[in-house]
């Protein structure tokens, strides 16, 4: 692999992404990785990431300097640009010139392997406070900026280079091209990752993991699970079993999409738990958010356990061997975040990503853990998965459940899926699922207001919209719909939904709201 070191922030994620956008396979290091324990990884090149920290400051994250003497290509970016220099026998000073942003760079002489055949003047993405003020011997300066007179340099002989900038990011335009030119013609490393090749290898994995033995899967409609379990059924056919818990807080189609398209197009066997009434009868006269998404997580388990029992006992009662094995959609973000980034020594897993208990006494599957969300959704497309479920916008797991404000009964939920229906309709008439994020449909069940309809006078329920734009949803802006497209789905629902007389649009950001209004 190319290893990613993370010298703290977000940059390593993104650069590591970057890296497969390369077509080359990355992973996500820590700083305080020993060189033995890089050269144990049999790494084609080593890439250090910007980190929030300064070189001088008391405490700074620091590297093994023994793995630049491993005849590893290393590209530093940023912090790791700073880090290397000063290894390598640099200098690195405190102008206090800082650059924050869209800044301009001049090419010194002909751009060396990262940047030949590029305009002598482009403007990059610079985010620091320290310079390189002189480069190691050896290396060649190749640009500068007004406060930067090192704004990278580069050693051919020994294929170390390193940038001030921030490659990575989009601002930056031609990053990836420098990135791509370190990766393919500095270090050699051909393109030859791809999400064909990701499925051959799992594949492989999962059938040396498994054996003959008898594996269940959870599925929630959502795309990691779907895209796992298919994985799953390609390597070990019917010995996978999925099960899918229908709680009734589903959107409107859903169960039908994963009853009838996923299975056509993946032929796992299926069976769903229909959980509706007992989901109803514990929510029943409950108001309270949090008391809700704890119900609601509480029968989750009751049911998949039951189920899974179920399928142990069964599959006992036939052939004597008991499944053995669970399928869980975990991503490599959640897998880097709980310290599985931090070596092989302490891999920890996220346990519940489906919402399922941790001691479920089953041995985890995890075909999915060292791809990020955008390679799921191709692998999705690759194993021919229904764009319906494979470009799928998130939804929470507690469903529609959160997104009645006040008690959710049958007839309120039968109200909310016939007005979402109407928005993720419309939205995606109007060609706009790519801008959005996600647009919960919100039921306000308490509220009330006085209205014309008809000829009559009605004392119905608002419906508010929340579409959001997000690239992660930490944060989010509201999104602005056209108003003819607001109006035409205003229409719509007043006209469709009976019960409903308001339609309303939320103009919050996040922070303050979140984006779920439960
Ligand atoms: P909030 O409302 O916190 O939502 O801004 C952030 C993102 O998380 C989703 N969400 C959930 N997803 N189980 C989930 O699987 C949950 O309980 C849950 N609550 C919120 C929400 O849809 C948004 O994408």
């Amino acid at each position: 692999p190319v290893l990613v070191v993370d010298f703290g922030a977000q940059y390593a994620q993104l650069i590591a992404r970057r890296v497969r956008e390369a077509s080359v396979y990355s992973e996500i290091v820590p700083h305080n990785i020993t060189a033995a324990e890089v050269a144990a990884k049999s790494p084609v090149a080593i890439v250090l990431s910007g980190g929030p920290s300064s070189v001088y400051e008391e405490g700074s994250p620091g590297l093994d300097p023994a793995i630049f003497e491993l005849g590893v290509p290393v590209l530093g970016i940023c912090y790791g640009f700073q880090v290397m220099a000063r290894a390598l026998g640099g200098e690195v000073a405190n102008t206090g010139l800082r650059e924050y942003g869209a800044t301009d760079m001049t090419l010194t002489g002909d751009g060396g392997v990262l940047m030949r055949d590029q305009p002598d003047d482009q403007t990059v993405w610079m985010s620091h406070g320290d310079s390189v003020s002189k480069a190691p011997e050896g290396f060649t300066v190749l640009a500068r900026s007004a406060s930067t007179p090192v704004a990278a340099f580069g050693n051919d002989a020994t294929r170390m280079y390193g940038v001030q900038w921030h490659p990575e990011v989009k601002h930056s335009k031609y990053g990836q091209d420098v990135l791509e030119n370190f990766l393919h013609t500095a270090a050699g490393i051909p393109a030859d990752w791809n999400s064909g090749n990701v499925i051959a290898d799992q594949i492989a994995l999962i059938r040396a993991q498994v054996g003959s033995g008898k594996v269940i899967c959870g599925l929630s409609g959502g795309v990691d699970s779907a895209v796992a379990a298919a994985i799953v059924h390609e390597a070990v056919g019917d010995q996978l079993t999925c099960v899918f818990i229908d709680h009734g807080l589903l959107r409107s189609d859903e169960r039908r999409q994963v009853e009838e398209d996923y299975v056509a197009s993946t032929g796992v066997r299926l069976v769903t738990v229909d959980a509706r009434q007992q989901f109803l009868d514990a929510l029943a006269g409950v108001t309270d958010p949090e008391q809700k998404r704890k119900i609601i997580g509480r029968e989750f388990i009751r049911s998949f356990e039951a189920a899974a029992e179920a399928l142990v006992l069964e599959a006992a009662a036939t052939d004597g061997e008991p499944v053995k094995f669970l399928v869980q959609g975990t991503l490599y973000p959640d897998v880097v975040e709980s310290g599985g980034g931090t070596g092989t020594a302490n891999i920890k897993s996220h346990h519940n990503v489906g919402g399922l208990p941790e001691d479920l006494q089953f041995e985890l599957v995890e075909p999915l853990r060292a791809l990020f969300k955008d390679e799921v959704r191709a692998i999705g497309r690759q194993l021919g998965l229904p764009e319906v479920i494979v470009g799928r916008q998130p939804f929470p797991g507690p469903g529609l459940g959160i997104r009645i404000v006040g008690e959710v009964t049958f007839e309120r939920l039968e109200l909310l899926r016939a007005a979402d229906a109407i928005v993720r309709a419309e939205l995606t008439a109007a060609g706009l699922d790519g801008e959005i994020w996600q647009c919960p449909v919100v039921l306000l069940a308490d509220v009330r207001s006085v209205g014309v309809q008809g000829d009559g006078r009605t004392y119905g329920h608002p419906i508010v919209l929340r579409p959001v734009s997000s690239e992660d949803a930490m944060t989010a802006d509201w999104t602005r719909l056209p108003y003819d497209l607001l109006a035409r789905i205003s229409n719509r629902i007043t006209n469709e939904v009976a019960g409903v007389n308001r339609v309303v649009l939320d103009v919050t950001s996040k922070p303050p709201g979140t984006i779920e209004w439960e």
